[in-house]
């Protein structure tokens, strides 16, 4: 009890400071449902910055829940292309289908069936409950820990559910009546400029400095305590830029696992020497040219980690009959900016054929 009247004392300095210092971001203006939803989505994995320019286009496309659920699978991937985490936005039509046809297309004021919707977890709900609807609903995500640990100079891990639970509880019984959005987005805030994490917050800038238990002690930099996630693991991989005349070979990825359904260049497991990539290349019923051997490259997913080594091969046009086991076909550059999205890991690849095609 003693702890949540002295939480209590934050609001009125966070509210006067947000009023002052808030950014002033698309989604903060006009913050319907649909507008705080697609956003807060966005923000889970990506910095403000880079969501920006995803935000605008995203809304000018598809203006509504009810675009949204009806937009080709294509088009929304290629929307998303570059914001990874994909599943992001597949739930995000799924979560669109089921308001369009239950729901009217629209986004219903009740906490319970937001939260129940696909790819939306207790920050989104919360942060759509609070911030287009006023709902007092606490939206506390990795920005909000971290400036409540270091506020009560808590040594918990942010990681456990358990943790965050007990914060979302406090935050809960704190939030003014009437300012709920506002409350919620400037904690959010506050992480996101002042109460910065890998070591720099900028304590002479918070509102709350006076409140701080971290930063009476001087252990700030000590939180928020995280145990550190288990190690990716490394694979090897083989991509290869098929060019006929001025096309490049893609191939549909599977629809379940790591970037389902989404296009790809050709690539192979481990690391193989140019011999093995022809053998391969003539395998697919095509005929190689010229082979040539790229730069390595090297991308990090959540879990894994490629190491890639790449070739650039240039086979004779494909006959209209090629007959191999896997399923490639041909596009031209501007096909592939416009049409199909692949996945940010294939970038340093498409790059080289981009450059010369
Ligand atoms: N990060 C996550 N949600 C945000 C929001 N609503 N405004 C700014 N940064 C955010």
């Amino acid at each position: 009890m003693e702890q949540l009247q002295e939480l209590q004392e934050i609001t009125a300095p966070l509210l006067a400071w947000y009023d002052g210092h808030a950014r002033v971001l698309p989604w903060r203006e006009h913050p319907s449902p649909y507008r705080v939803w697609v956003s807060e989505i966005m923000l889970q994995q990506t910095r403000v910055e880079a969501v920006k320019p995803y935000f605008e286009r995203f809304i000018g496309e598809l203006p509504s829940i009810r675009a949204l659920a009806e937009a080709p699978e294509d088009r929304l991937l290629k929307l998303w292309e570059g914001l990874g985490y994909y599943n992001r936005v597949r739930n995000m039509q799924k979560a669109a289908r089921i308001l369009t046809e239950e729901y009217g297309g629209e986004m219903p004021a009740d906490y319970d069936v937001i939260l129940s919707l696909p790819g939306i977890g207790s920050y989104t709900a919360g942060a759509i409950a609070s911030i287009a609807f006023g709902m007092r609903r606490p939206a506390v995500d990795g920005n909000v820990l971290r400036v409540l640990s270091r506020l009560e100079k808590s040594y918990e891990d942010i990681l456990k559910q358990s943790v965050r639970r007990k914060f979302e509880k406090e935050v809960q019984e704190i939030i003014p009546e009437g300012r709920a959005g506002d409350f919620n987005q400037s904690l959010i805030e506050l992480g996101a400029i002042v109460c910065v994490p890998n070591g720099a917050p900028k304590c002479g800038e918070c509102p709350l400095e006076k409140l701080c238990r971290a930063h009476a002690e001087g252990v700030e930099l000590e939180l928020p305590k995280k145990t550190p996630p288990a190690k990716r693991k490394l694979e090897d991989r083989t991509v290869l830029v098929l060019v006929s005349d001025n096309k490049a070979a893609l191939h549909k990825r599977p629809e379940k696992g790591l970037l389902a359904g989404l296009y790809e260049l050709p690539n192979l497991e481990g690391r193989l020497g140019r011999e093995e990539v022809l053998e391969y290349v003539k395998k697919q019923g095509l005929s190689p040219i010229r082979i040539q051997e790229l730069p390595e490259a090297k991308h990090i997913f959540s879990h894994i980690e490629w190491h890639m080594a790449g070739y650039m091969v240039k086979v004779e046009e494909p006959d209209s009959k090629r007959n191999g086991p896997e399923d490639f076909f041909f596009v031209e550059k501007k096909q592939m900016e416009e049409t199909y999205s692949i996945p940010a890991a294939f970038s340093a690849y498409t790059g080289y054929f981009k450059e010369r095609y």
